[in-house]
């Protein structure tokens, strides 16, 4: 649909978008899934992730001026802003410049997955050594999480179905799981009998998650994107863990730009459609697989 074209109020940015990246969150959002948590206004644009040119900006801006190649997060539930559209408002803050050796189709694909990938790999202290299971891994965070696990000289165990076990091993992974084949912790158990230190979860209900867990050693860290971990049961079983919640910043989203342009974080678009097939892209998304990022050219 059309819409007024927004402005930027004071710390804000007007952006016109090349390009959008598609989360779960996304469809997430459409469902209502957050209920009276995030207020929306409507009609809601959906969408976290963009990459485009600044188009505009408001008082105070100092981050940014007009020309400049941006990346970050659009979604604003409560205004009715998202990334699926050709013009959008963002707070300077959700915003950094985008890496120069890739395409904005590229950069849209990064933030969301990108920084959550970042703050897993810090706030489960992965470092040289350690031995971690990644589920759901091929997936937009997954590819990141396994790169990043890998560059600081983890040893990363993921699932990936057969098609994908090449291409994850590429990506740093030492051994792939399978998860169409058997039970995962099963797997993992045969082949690495005194487990892992750390999980990572992404697409595991509460009890798949506490079967997962038995991968993990005593004092391990165990951690669900989806809201499946029961610090209780953890604590029950000697493991340190919790639900992750992403804490985005404009600093790591400059981080990842520099890693994408230095060559040390490859990003894999899956998918590229034009902005009128994001329903059928949302749909697709629902279905859990997603192989890489899908990206929306605008
Ligand atoms: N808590 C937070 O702050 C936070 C932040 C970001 C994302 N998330 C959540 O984390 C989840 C993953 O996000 P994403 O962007 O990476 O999703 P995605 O790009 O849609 O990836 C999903 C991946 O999961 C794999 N998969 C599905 N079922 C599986 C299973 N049973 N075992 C192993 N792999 C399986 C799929 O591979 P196959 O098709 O080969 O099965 C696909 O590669 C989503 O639910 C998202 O909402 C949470």
């Amino acid at each position: 649909m059309e819409l007024p074209q927004p402005e930027p109020g004071p710390g804000e940015v007007l952006v016109r978008l090349a390009a959008a990246g598609l989360n779960p969150i996304d469809w997430k959002l459409a469902d209502g899934a957050f209920g009276s948590s995030v207020p929306v206004a409507f009609p809601l644009v959906l969408g976290s992730d963009g990459a485009g040119e600044v188009l505009a900006v408001g008082t105070g801006v100092r981050r940014f001026t007009v020309g400049d190649a941006v990346f970050g997060q659009f979604q604003r539930p409560e205004h009715g802003g998202g990334s699926y559209c050709e013009l959008a408002v963002a707070n300077e803050q959700s915003l950094a410049q985008a890496a120069r050796s890739v395409t904005y189709a590229t950069s849209a694909a990064v933030p969301t997955a990108g920084m959550t990938a970042y703050n897993l790999v810090e706030e489960t202290r992965i470092s040289e050594g350690r031995r971690v299971l990644i589920t759901g891994a091929t997936g937009g965070v997954g590819t990141f999480v396994t790169q990043l696990a890998a560059g600081r000289g983890a040893e990363v165990l993921v699932t990936a179905r057969p098609a994908m076990a090449e291409l994850m091993r590429n990506l740093g992974a030492s051994a792939t799981f399978d998860h169409t084949a058997g039970p995962i912790a099963d797997q993992v158990l045969a082949a690495y009998p005194d487990g892992v230190d750390v999980l990572i979860d992404m697409v595991s209900g509460p009890g798949e998650f506490v079967e997962l867990t038995r991968t993990v050693r005593d004092g391990g860290t165990a951690v669900s994107l989806i809201g499946s971990a029961d610090a209780d049961v953890l604590t029950e079983h000697n493991l340190r863990g919790f639900n992750f919640v992403n804490r985005p910043s404009p600093q790591l989203l400059e981080i990842l730009a520099g890693q994408v342009d230095a060559g040390r974080l490859t990003v894999l678009v899956g998918r590229e459609v034009p902005l009128e097939e994001a329903p059928d892209a949302l749909a697709a998304s629902r279905t859990g697989r997603a192989q890489g990022k899908t990206v929306l050219a605008i």
